[in-house]
């Protein structure tokens, strides 16, 4: 049988990998800027990381949600704790898609409503609702139609007013800081009037933090540079440094009942201790201190490097974006330098999102790279 091809992909086949690295099967070292999508948090074949999941296999990889499991508790605990949204409740899933699913899903059950707000650009998913509230049409399937979704521009708060007077409106979910879009983002001031016309007229404000969440943007959730408090936080990615999982943060002032959520996956043991594993690593080794002391460091350098247009993100969850397509030079980095980059809607930027425990030199040897490579 054949793989179904729907990835175009580089000539590269990583076989092994220890920190912001990666070897090939010829055993060529790469720079890791990209961390696969961003989700490698506390970096490679990280040894906290490994022996939890090692440990926890040993014990028990996986049991349904039909029996007590202690370590879906331990999370939610340490989670609440490290993020600062103790007030919230955990449901667990196994993918960035199904956590937005679920928020959609519970948004549309509490108001019993159907139409959502997106905006611009949005990037939430591949699966039915998710995708729905994802703008673009070359990956919603005529059966994805059918779900009611309006698009705003970003920062246009009277359209969302407009919108939300409407009463049809089940939920507002926009990303901390867009990704696959391009790393744009609302500004404060928007991000607050959203929130207040949301609770005005009780519609859940769902946050997607599945890329700019666990600490990638200098602090825990991007949304915390905003003062706001979402209703629902969706979580994925850096969450289990590579382990499929999935969080739902829920407001406490939505009550759960059996059986409205679901899955079979979610939560399993060996997801629960992968993910315990990196909240503890974010702890211990200080890792939001290092996104930020290294941000600040990129953002003097970069500006050593010709040809850029602008900077944008935050934290290490950065775009930097050129007036002329990065696709020659994504390929140069890669096969010519052995370093991965990331591209995004906007041809023009080139996106990194390292691991969170990256050190200065290594951000130094990449922005050499690129003076190199732009004469
Ligand atoms: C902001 C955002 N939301 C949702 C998703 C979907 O996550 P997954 O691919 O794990 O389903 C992504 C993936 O890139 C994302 O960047």
């Amino acid at each position: 049988m054949e793989l179904f091809n729907v990835y175009p992909l580089y000539n590269v086949t990583p076989v092994k990998a220890e920190g912001v690295y990666v070897w090939d099967e010829n055993n060529t070292k790469y720079l890791d800027l990209y961390g696969g999508h961003g989700v490698i948090s506390i970096g490679h074949t990280h040894p906290k990381y490994v022996k939890a999941l090692s440990d926890q296999l040993h014990k028990i990889g996986f049991y349904s949600n039909s029996i007590q499991n202690p370590l879906q508790t331990e999370l939610a605990q340490k989670l609440g704790k490290l993020s600062g949204c103790e007030n919230y409740k955990l449901f667990l899933c196994n993918s960035g898609a199904e956590a937005n699913e679920n928020a959609l899903k519970l948004a549309s059950f509490v108001t019993q409503k159907s139409r959502v707000i997106s905006f611009n650009n949005a990037f939430h998913g591949r699966t039915s609702a998710a995708v729905a509230v994802t703008d673009n049409k070359n990956i919603n399937a005529p059966i994805n139609l059918q779900q009611e979704v309006t698009f705003l521009p970003l920062n246009e708060i009277e359209l969302v007013i407009h919108e939300l007077g409407k009463n049809d409106v089940a939920a507002v979910i926009i990303e901390g800081i867009q990704g696959v879009g391009g790393l744009d983002e609302g500004t404060t001031e928007f991000f607050q009037e959203v929130q207040q016309i949301c609770n005005k007229k009780k519609v859940p404000l769902i946050l997607d933090e599945i890329q700019s969440g666990y600490g990638r943007s200098g602090k825990f959730f991007a949304f915390q540079y905003h003062n706001i408090q979402p209703d629902i936080i969706t979580t994925a990615k850096g969450m289990a440094n590579g382990f499929p999982i999935g969080g739902v943060l829920i407001s406490d002032k939505y009550e759960a009942k059996f059986g409205m959520l679901g899955t079979t996956f979610g939560g399993n043991h060996l997801a629960c201790a992968a993910a315990i594993s990196v909240l503890d690593s974010i702890e211990e080794e200080n890792l939001i201190a290092n996104v930020n002391e290294v941000y600040e460091y990129f953002l003097e350098e970069i500006k050593t490097v010709p040809k850029i247009k602008e900077i944008k993100g935050r934290g290490l969850m950065l775009g930097v974006e050129f007036d002329f397509g990065v696709g020659e030079l994504r390929k140069k980095l890669i096969f010519d330098k052995h370093i991965f980059t990331g591209g995004s809607n906007n041809k023009n930027l080139l996106r990194i999102l390292p691991p969170l425990n990256i050190k200065k030199e290594q951000i130094a040897s990449f922005l050499n790279t690129l003076k190199e490579l732009l004469v």
